[in-house]
């Protein structure tokens, strides 16, 4: 059936969403990662999709199900994250990165599972590549790229500080203080900063609303392109 642009405002828009958590491997039977369930990313994808947008969502270790008509990659590790993001960052209008991505990995993988041996055990971690930062600096005036802060204290600076850092149209901070926001729930309670510093809050609601929020955001970004 015909659909009309009015609906679907981000047809012949392509987008990109990052989602979930990154495993970061020690051993074949170990590996460091986070708690994050997906569910943003993939409300996001669903919703981006929905509004007409031809979606590619990557996404780490989730027991999420990947929204009908959403092209899904599933990676691992940060670097796999990032070598998806790189292959299609470039043709897309939109792009969104709500991943809980690893700040480190470890400096060396065992081949073997690690055996236990002395009382105590340092891992030696090297820092991963900061995908948005990467994909920020790659940025061209006719995308969107929208990122998202985690923050436990000084909220609205440190995540000011990754808008401008990372060359972000705007950010998502995610408020980790209040219960029923965060990583394996349903709902969620962000603020959206802009880069002329205009702060939208919201209400504590479920990931799909948020979802739609954000949406909502990035349309209003669309249109003044
Ligand atoms: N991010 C990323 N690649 C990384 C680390 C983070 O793409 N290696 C992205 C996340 O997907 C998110 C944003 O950067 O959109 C902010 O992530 P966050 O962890 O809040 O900030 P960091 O820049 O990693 O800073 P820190 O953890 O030290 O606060
Ligand atoms: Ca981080």
């Amino acid at each position: 059936s015909e659909q009309y642009e009015g609906d679907k405002p981000f047809t012949h828009l392509r987008a990109l969403v990052t989602a979930g958590p990154t495993y970061e491997a020690i051993d074949p039977v170990r590996f460091i990662g986070n708690h994050s369930s997906g569910k943003m990313g993939y409300a996001i994808a669903k919703r981006l999709h929905d509004l007409g947008a031809t979606v590619t969502l990557v996404s780490g270790p989730s027991h999420e199900i990947a929204p009908k008509g959403v092209d899904l990659v599933k990676v691992n590790s940060a670097a796999e994250m990032l070598a998806a993001c790189q292959e299609h960052f470039q043709s897309s209008d939109i792009v969104v990165m709500s991943a809980a991505v690893a700040d480190y990995t470890p400096t060396e993988y065992a081949d073997q599972k690690i055996k236990k041996k002395e009382d105590s055990f340092a891992l030696s971690l090297q820092r991963t590549t900061d995908i948005l930062a990467t994909l920020g600096q790659q940025k061209t005036a006719q995308q969107t790229l929208v990122g998202f802060a985690l923050e436990t204290n000084d909220e609205l600076a440190n995540a000011k500080g990754k808008l401008t850092r990372k060359n972000l149209d705007f950010i998502v901070l995610n408020s980790t203080n209040d219960t029923g926001a965060g990583f394996s729930t349903d709902t969620n309670h962000i603020t959206i900063i802009e880069r002329d510093g205009q702060e939208h809050r919201y209400e504590l609601k479920s990931k799909d609303a948020v979802a739609s929020d954000i949406c909502e955001r990035i349309l209003v970004h669309r249109n003044s392109l």
